[in-house]
């Protein structure tokens, strides 16, 4: 499976606007318009996704700490269970070691298996139990992953 990558402000307005929906109807907490304006005049914000634009990851990147966070990671629902979501990340790993990234992490609420079962599979390992990080006060797991 091809993935492209680009800096969020480098992304064409059409894969972008696919994006953005697919952001919208199916990610748990979506970004609001001056989320995705603000994110793309910094040039830290990177987007992989597959060109049918069936689902996507964003990272900050931090190139002091030598450090790639995951904001988010979401496939379309009729196109969940074909590692579509795999295939993206492993993509950004690739793409990381290539850049001198040493680790990603990020956060994920607690009760959402799907996505844990994705990061473990993915050779994240949780290393704190953040409560109440959500705004619904749901508790979030920090996860890592050394690449
Ligand atoms: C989490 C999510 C991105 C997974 O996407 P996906 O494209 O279906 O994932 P893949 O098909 O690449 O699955 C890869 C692995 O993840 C794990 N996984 C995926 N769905 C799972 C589920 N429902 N339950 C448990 N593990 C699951 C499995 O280990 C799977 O490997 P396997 O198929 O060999 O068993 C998708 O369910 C989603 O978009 N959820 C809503 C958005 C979200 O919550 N994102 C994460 C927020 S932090």
């Amino acid at each position: 499976m091809i993935i492209k990558s680009n800096l969020l402000k480098d992304i064409s307005p059409t894969d972008l606007d696919l994006i953005k929906k697919i952001d919208n109807d199916h990610f748990p907490f979506p970004w609001k318009e001056t989320n995705w304006h603000n994110s793309a005049e910094n040039s830290n914000y990177l987007c992989f996704y597959d060109p049918k634009c069936r689902g996507f990851a964003i990272y900050l990147l931090s190139p002091l700490e030598k450090l790639a966070h995951l904001l988010k990671v979401v496939t379309s629902p009729e196109s969940r269970g074909m590692g579509i979501a795999a295939s993206i990340l492993n993509a950004s790993y690739s793409h990381f070691r290539m850049l001198g990234v040493e680790r990603c992490m990020l956060e994920v609420e607690v009760s959402n298996t799907s996505a844990i079962g994705l990061y473990l599979k993915q050779g994240y390992n949780k290393i704190h139990l953040q409560k109440k990080f959500y705004s619904n006060g749901a508790d979030a797991h920090i996860m890592e992953k050394h690449l």
